[in-house]
């Protein structure tokens, strides 16, 4: 069933997101016949552009950036129909009766009264601003129609994420604020509730009984990619690991849900960030590394290091590499430890969840056969590889006992067309459709920042003495290979 009739304006029009993302997302929806009867996209941004422009500039975002690179010009032509663009300055309050006016005059034409979605694509400083002058429109009232689209950093600690809390929560209800966490529109991140929810088989397993630890990592091989200016207010902490890291860490860990209404799901998760045992500061060297990158090679191609990045401090403090061991206090995880990295410029370009069991309890077989012994583990591959590995032994085949460990494989691309919408396009339907469960309610963000304040504010009182510490193509600090090894184990990747 299509969504009900939409106008989407798009503040931050002609920038980034929606020359990346956006545009590319809601041409694919159109395509996949999922936009709805009568919809509307207007960007919305100072330089001035006719319909015209606009939209050709939008499809050669679309050629460069979507996952479908040849479809007919005819289609994008339909299409481009319905998108449009109101110059207008975000700052000046008499131009935000553009979009009232826009809206009435959609609403005659139309004979009914569409959603009305606000998709601030924009610095996060100009955040507060324009949804204070939305608030004050009145079509913003209408709480069942009207929706805020935010995307991320939200905050940039948990003060200051708690006041735009307060202040988007003053001019809007809770049900109208969509706070994007693209990780979870992602195919592979959204299967992790059916692997775990609907199957019988995994769920009596998924405990301290049976799992010796989980493993999350996130690496890039890119490097800050001319987002300096950005990066030093945010390092990979913030960037990474407070929203989309413990996002993950949230569905591995959370208790089963009862539907799959939005606060449901979301109450499940909060459960787990506030079980997150709080690292105090001065244990935070045990707990968490951090690490920037230095010049070198990146497959082949000579880099820059992060200091020498476009608008980065010579001296720069920020992290491009982040790592921390977490403990949830609750009765299926205590004492179980969560290890979670990420970092730019490393070796392979993964996002891989690891669930390692527990040895057996007894060993059967002749001593020889233990030589590649190594117990169960459970992968789950987010991104680049889209699949699932249970990792078993089986006796290799030959006159002796030997034990092998064999994986057994499900791959999306084997199983299905390999034709998955990307996370934009899922979380902009659910916008659309007005389903928040995707989306990160006020306290989970919160409660996301309660976990890592305390390294952040020990990162920040004690300058890093050693940065850049790692070489891009590498897997990071040797620190956050120490980090593991402490407890006996080894980060886990895929061959
Ligand atoms: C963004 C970060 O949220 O996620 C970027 O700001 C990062 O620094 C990106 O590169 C990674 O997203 P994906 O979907 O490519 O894994």
């Amino acid at each position: 069933k299509k969504p009900p009739a939409s106008v989407i304006f798009i503040f931050g029009g002609s920038g980034d997101l929606n020359k990346r993302k956006l545009a590319p997302a809601l041409f694919n929806l159109y395509l996949d016949s999922w936009m709805p009867e009568k919809f509307s996209i207007v960007g919305l941004g100072r330089t001035p552009y006719s319909n015209d422009h606009f939209r050709d500039h939008l499809l050669e975002s679309v050629q460069e950036f979507s996952r479908r690179k040849n479809e007919p010009e005819s289609l994008w032509n339909e299409f481009a129909q319905y998108i449009s663009y109101l110059e207008m300055d975000a700052e000046d309050a008499a131009s935000y009766s553009k979009i009232s006016d826009y809206v009435k005059e959609l609403e005659q034409q139309w004979g009914e009264h569409p959603n009305v979605i606000f998709y601030l694509a924009v610095a996060p400083q100009l955040v507060p601003d324009i949804a204070s002058k939305l608030g004050a429109l009145n079509i913003c009232a209408d709480t069942r129609c009207t929706r805020i689209v935010i995307e991320k950093p939200f905050g940039h600690d948990l003060k200051s994420a708690h006041e735009l809390n307060q202040q988007l929560t003053g001019l809007f209800a809770e049900d109208q604020i969509y706070r994007i966490d693209h990780y979870l529109g992602k195919e592979t991140v959204q299967n992790i509730l059916a692997l775990r929810f609907a199957n019988a088989l995994f769920e009596p397993i998924w405990n301290r009984n049976y799992i010796d630890h989980v493993q999350i990592t996130v690496a890039e091989t890119v490097g800050v990619e001319g987002r300096g200016g950005y990066y030093e207010q945010s390092g990979a902490l913030r960037d990474m690991l407070q929203n989309h890291i413990l996002q993950l860490l949230c569905m591995i860990g959370m208790e089963a849900p009862l539907s799959f209404e939005a606060n449901e799901i979301r109450n499940k998760k909060v459960d787990v960030l506030n079980a997150i045992r709080k690292i105090t500061r001065d244990q935070v060297h045990e707990y968490a590394v951090r690490g920037q990158y230095a010049d070198g090679w990146m497959k082949g191609e000579k880099v820059k290091g992060y200091r020498q990045e476009d608008k980065v401090d010579t001296n720069s403090p920020v992290e491009t590499f982040a790592a921390a061991k977490f403990f949830i206090d609750n009765w299926r995880w205590q004492d179980v430890p969560f290890y979670v990295r990420t970092g730019k410029f490393l070796h392979q370009k993964t996002s891989i969840i690891t669930i390692q069991f527990k040895e057996a309890p007894h060993f059967s077989f002749p001593p020889e056969a233990a030589e590649t012994w190594r117990s169960n583990r459970l992968t789950i591959s987010i991104q680049p590889e889209m699949d699932i590995r249970l990792r078993f032994q089986a006796k290799r085949p030959g006159q002796s006992m030997t034990l092998n460990p064999v994986d057994m494989i499900f791959s999306y691309h084997d199983a299905y067309d390999g034709q998955e919408p990307e996370a934009y396009e899922t979380l902009l339907l659910d916008v659309m459709e007005g389903n928040a469960t995707q989306f990160m309610r006020s306290d989970q963000v919160e409660s996301a920042w309660k976990v890592v304040m305390p390294i952040i504010e020990a990162w920040e009182a004690r300058p890093p003495v050693d940065f850049p510490n790692y070489a891009p193509d590498s897997w990071g600090p040797e620190d956050a290979e120490a980090l593991i090894a402490r407890d006996g184990h080894n980060w886990v990747t895929l061959p």
